[in-house]
């Protein structure tokens, strides 16, 4: 029977691992903290779990306008925080669950490769060596520094550190606008504390499509979360007990005091101490090059998840997972990252797949693009949604659907709909036939792929 080591048991090691059983194989695991790793544990998982409690404050506000009077008295932070326990604790344990229920031989400590084919793994300062047919290197990533002076003061937090913080800032500056800058932000806004966001790209959500990017900034705006784009920060200096960002806008020298400064500036691969060097294995930076069949240059040693860079998502690590053990264990089968979701949680939810009407210009291809507003869909009315859209791109030479921007209420569900579009290769005339239930939040993504073909309904 074929034994794969796998280093690693968060989305790209646990999810390998069952799959190798599955497949047949022996799977002997390594994680040296948690089971379920950064999205269980300090990621993905923690931070669903208080942008759903900002949700609640949020909306505590609102309720007259629904005809409930209640009166809002205050956030419990350390029920927030008990709660947000509660729920890695339920979701680290189900991942445990599974390895057991799978058979799969967990040894708690940090994996070292000693060989291509055998893992030293030390636990309590003791070292066991296990050998394998194979290796699967899934070993993650930690939030990224900046080489700046002040990062290292007190009241300056990575992500890993804020999902502890122990009372709500009465203020907070948070450097970078990607994925986890914005869903903080928002949790910060609904908790009360004064937000301000300093991004060195020219807007949110840089990587998003740019009318995406401005609807946020509007929703932000109204919300009274303080934006600074194309903003060089120069580093963190501590005044009267408080941090404080320096930072170029517009040409001049600002500062920005808050009682607590979030680093959210990218993360990277979690490669160093693990024998990667003396083994040969070829490194692009941090990441450890892998192909898209996941294999590295070593034969037998694999790589997936945030260690081999590229798209940092649990999701795009489980699916690299299942494709390295495939082929470990001799299916020939490669990663397809045409249409993977990306989704933030941040309220509006941003849920989006494929090509941004930019990309497909770059690319030379010539486009139909359909638009659609939530404010004139029924059920988003209904529910007292106002913000948000659809946007598809087509590509006009095949009329297919190539790529699907969502921005308002369950976008990060209603974008799977448009990936499945892309991933089997539908038509825009297909997607916007289809019957949509009335009235649902999927409306605005049929009525959008209609009016890239110009025959929308409702518009
Ligand atoms: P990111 O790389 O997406 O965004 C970091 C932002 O910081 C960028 O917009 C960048 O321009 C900005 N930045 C970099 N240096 C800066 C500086 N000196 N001053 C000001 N701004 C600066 O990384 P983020 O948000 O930290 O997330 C890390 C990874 O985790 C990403 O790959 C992300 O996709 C993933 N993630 C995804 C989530 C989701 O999809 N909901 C949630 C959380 C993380």
């Amino acid at each position: 029977m074929s034994h794969i080591v796998i280093l690693g048991g968060g989305p790209a090691g646990y999810v390998a691992a069952i799959r190798a059983k599955q497949l047949g194989a022996d799977v002997t695991l390594a994680e040296m903290d948690a089971l379920g790793g950064t999205c269980t544990n300090r990621g993905c998982i923690p931070s669903k779990a208080m942008l759903r409690c900002a949700e609640v404050a949020r909306e505590a506000h609102e309720m007259d306008q629904y005809g409930v009077e209640v009166e809002f008295k205050s956030v419990n932070w350390q029920k927030v925080l008990q709660r947000k326990d509660q729920v890695v604790s339920q979701v680290r344990k189900g991942v445990e669950f599974l390895m057991k229920e799978h058979g799969i031989s967990v040894i708690q400590g940090k994996g070292r490769l000693v060989e291509p084919h055998a893992v030293e793994i030390e636990t309590d300062g003791k070292t066991e060596t296990v050998e394998g047919n194979s290796v699967l290197l899934a070993v993650g990533s930690v939030p990224a520094r900046l080489p700046l002076p002040g990062f290292d003061l007190p009241g300056v937090l990575s992500s890993d550190q804020i999902l502890n913080i122990q009372q709500i800032p009465e203020s907070i500056a948070i450097i970078g606008a990607g994925p986890i800058g914005v869903e903080f932000a928002d949790v910060f806004n609904s908790m009360g504390s004064k937000v301000t966001i300093i991004e060195l790209l020219p807007r949110l959500v840089p990587l998003e499509d740019e009318e995406i990017s401005a609807e946020l900034a509007r929703s932000f705006r109204r919300r009274r979360i303080e934006v600074f784009a194309s903003a060089k920060v120069s580093g963190v200096v501590e005044r009267d007990g408080r941090p404080v960002v320096q930072f170029e806008h517009e040409g001049k020298p600002r500062g920005v005091a808050a009682e607590v400064v979030l680093s959210a500036v990218g993360r990277w691969p979690n490669t160093e101490g693990i024998g990667l060097p003396e083994a040969g294995i070829e490194m692009n930076r941090r990441a450890i090059k892998a192909n898209a069949r996941m294999e590295t240059n070593v034969p037998g040693v694999y790589a997936a998840g945030d260690a081999i860079g590229g798209i940092l998502l649990a999701h795009v690590a489980f699916q690299e997972g299942r494709v390295a053990v495939a082929n470990a264990l001799g299916q020939g089968t490669e990663m397809d990252y045409r249409a993977i979701p990306s989704v933030t949680y941040t309220h509006p939810e941003i849920g989006s797949t494929g090509l941004s009407e930019a990309q497909a210009n770059e690319r030379g291809m010539d486009t139909k693009v359909g638009r659609f507003y939530f404010r004139a869909a029924g059920r988003a009315v209904a529910e007292g949604h106002r913000e948000g859209m659809a946007k598809i791109v087509v590509d006009a030479a095949t009329g297919k659907v190539i790529g699907g921007h969502v921005i308002g209420p369950r976008a990060t569900d209603l974008i799977h709909e448009v990936v499945f579009a892309i991933h089997t290769g539908a038509t825009a005339k297909q997607l916007g036939e289809m019957v949509h239930g009335h009235p649902t939040l999927s409306e605005p993504v049929k009525e959008a792929t209609e009016d890239a073909l110009g025959v929308a309904i409702h518009k």
